[in-house]
């Protein structure tokens, strides 16, 4: 892990409010791994203290870039063109990307592309088949087709209401004996909810068929404040450096 200060170099709206914002980081670029994240100082004044926790969303040879939402308080607010970020990264366990692997589903939930983005561009490069499935209970949080790889096969879900979800958990469980495994970044109640169904299958039920991203509660982003400890099957896990990707088997 190491700071680095990384100028903004393009920023691009990509949905209404939520920036696809690029900088110059060459010492993190060659290190990061997709599902990794950096710490991000919020303001040169220190207040808020904390920094915010960003995913990796591009990861080139001397750039990265992120996905920023101007609504989310949280996070990192949509920097200038002439800014500079002050990072530390990466962080964190990233996704596992298994060499044998064919075919890869990928699963966003609306900002959960964020970190799968940098991951369908690695499986990319590797020859595997890429599958991306987005939901979003809002047409313009469904990101748009034409910024991916046109290599991915992308289907877009409008999941407003029960008949819709019930209808994306059905196609989900179709593609699964399809592919190596899948990858999913959404919220808890999604991935708690495919985690059950899944689990209760005898024959997909086994550890390593689904990578969660699941940044929760990340507030140090180092190992020393347990604010992100989630419990497992395998016991008490920190998100931030055990994580943010884990096994979707010791979470259900
Ligand atoms: S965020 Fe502080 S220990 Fe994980």
């Amino acid at each position: 892990m190491i700071r680095f200060l990384a100028p903004v170099t393009a920023r691009l709206e990509v949905m209404p409010g939520v920036w696809q914002v690029h900088a110059r980081a060459p010492e993190v670029a060659r290190a990061a791994q997709p599902g990794q994240f950096v710490m991000a100082l919020r303001g040169a004044s220190f207040d808020p203290y904390l920094r915010a926790a960003v995913p990796l969303h591009k990861i080139g040879a001397e750039h990265v870039a992120f996905l920023l939402d101007e609504q989310d308080q949280a996070g990192l607010a949509v920097p200038a063109l002439d800014a500079t970020l002050d990072l530390l990264g990466p962080l964190g366990h990233g996704f596992t990307l298994d060499p044998a692997a064919q075919h890869l589903l990928l699963v966003a939930q609306e900002m959960g592309i964020a970190p799968l983005l940098a991951l369908a561009e690695q499986a990319l490069a590797r020859n595997v088949k890429v599958t991306l499935f987005a939901l979003s209970a809002r047409q313009e949080r469904l990101y748009p087709p034409e910024l991916l790889p046109v290599e991915i096969e992308y289907r877009a879900f409008l999941v407003r209401e029960e008949a819709e979800s019930a209808a994306f958990d059905r196609v989900l469980l179709e593609a699964l004996p399809l592919t190596d495994g899948v990858c999913l970044a959404s919220a808890e109640a999604l991935y708690r909810r495919l985690g059950a169904r899944i689990m209760a299958d005898p024959v997909r039920r086994r550890a390593g068929l689904v990578q969660v991203w699941n940044p929760e509660r990340i507030g140090c982003g180092m190992g020393l404040c347990l604010t992100c400890v989630t419990q497992t099957r395998q016991g008490p896990r920190r998100t931030c450096t055990d994580g943010p990707v884990l096994d979707l088997y010791d979470l259900v």
